[in-house]
């Protein structure tokens, strides 16, 4: 018997990843750009077990399916030489499948796990390319800070990774996270994002605008400069839900406290507050808070109706061995 137990944070896309390249190895149509976070985090423990006859996982004191885990396992396995089934214990500080990234931080922090228990000691590079197989916004996670994960052009996925751009401490924004509805979302991001190219007539000025957006925002991290990360970050969540709506069947993830919640931060900058939105494939709204005024951000939103609770979060550091 060999275990591992691993964290990781969730991350949340500036520049959002949407869709994916045909075959197999879940290979993104576009590149992105995130931020992971210091207060949503997975913690996943691995045991290889000689005396187990089949893979089993536990989520949050419930039994999971296994069914998107054993396809997993088997990569750590190839490539570590074992056959050994595994149990894998998992436990979220967030509500789970709800649009708060759960698929990113569990995904990152089982590649970490189920590698340590394995034996293998894999650079980050390698587990953000084997985490984006679990989940493509995997990958980011593996990394704290700002990280910018490459759509590559190679069919093996070698070049599909992400790297870090910013270190939590290199530029401290805040972000808060109000949360509108805590029921599991009803399309999961991997059937909302397939076969784009037939489904929306939007998905082609999607991935023809990709690079210009991704480098825009590399410039505007690299300069510091928070509006204009903002406008961007805004600009790329609405492009994103466009695209969403324009799927058939049409997907939309908001409900009325998600727009009221938008109208907020809108609102709240008009007035002075560097603060701006993003949305995800779920009902939540995230705020992008120049450094020091995460506080504010959350009090205001917390009288938004609807908005059942906020949490409030510093930039998260890099996926780790805990135990
Ligand atoms: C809207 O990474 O969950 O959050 O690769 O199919 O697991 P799969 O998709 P997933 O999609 C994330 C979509 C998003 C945007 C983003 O995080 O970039």
């Amino acid at each position: 018997m060999s275990q591992a137990t691993a964290r990781a944070h969730s991350n949340i896309a500036l520049i959002k990843y949407w869709g994916k390249r045909a075959g197999p190895r879940n290979l993104p149509a576009v590149g992105s750009i995130s931020v992971t976070l210091d207060a949503l985090y997975t913690d996943t423990t691995v045991v290889f077990d000689d005396t187990l006859s089949a893979d089993c996982a536990q989520l949050d004191d419930k039994p999971a399916d296994t069914a998107r885990l054993t396809p997993f396992l088997d990569l750590v396995r190839t490539r570590a030489g074992i056959d050994t089934r595994a149990s894998i214990v998992s436990a979220n500080n967030f509500p789970t499948g709800a649009g708060l990234a759960s698929s990113a931080s569990g995904f990152a922090a089982l590649s970490l796990a189920a590698t340590r228990a394995a034996g293998l000691e894999l650079d980050a590079r390698e587990l953000s390319i084997l985490s984006r197989q679990g989940s493509g916004s995997a990958a980011r996670s593996i990394f704290g800070g700002f990280a910018e994960m490459h759509r590559g052009t190679r069919d093996d996925g070698s070049d599909a990774f992400a790297e870090p751009m910013l270190e939590p401490e290199d530029w401290p924004v805040e972000i808060v996270v109000a949360i509108t509805d805590t029921a599991t979302k009803s399309v999961n991001s991997s059937i909302g994002m397939s076969h784009l190219d037939e489904r929306s007539d939007y998905y082609q000025a999607w991935i023809d605008h990709s690079e210009s957006d991704l480098a825009a925002m590399r410039d505007a991290i690299a300069a510091r400069d928070f509006e204009t990360v903002g406008a961007l970050t805004e600009m790329s969540c609405l492009k994103l839900h466009g695209l969403m709506m324009s799927t058939r069947p049409g997907l939309i993830y908001w409900n009325p406290a998600t727009v009221a919640a938008m109208q907020a931060v809108r609102s709240l900058r008009e007035a002075g507050t560097p603060v701006y939105f993003t949305i995800d494939a779920g009902p939540q709204v995230k705020a992008l808070c120049a450094p020091g005024y995460g506080e504010a951000v959350a009090r205001s939103l917390e009288g938004v109706p609807g908005v059942l609770e906020t949490r409030r979060t510093a930039l998260g550091p890099a996926a780790r061995v805990i135990a």
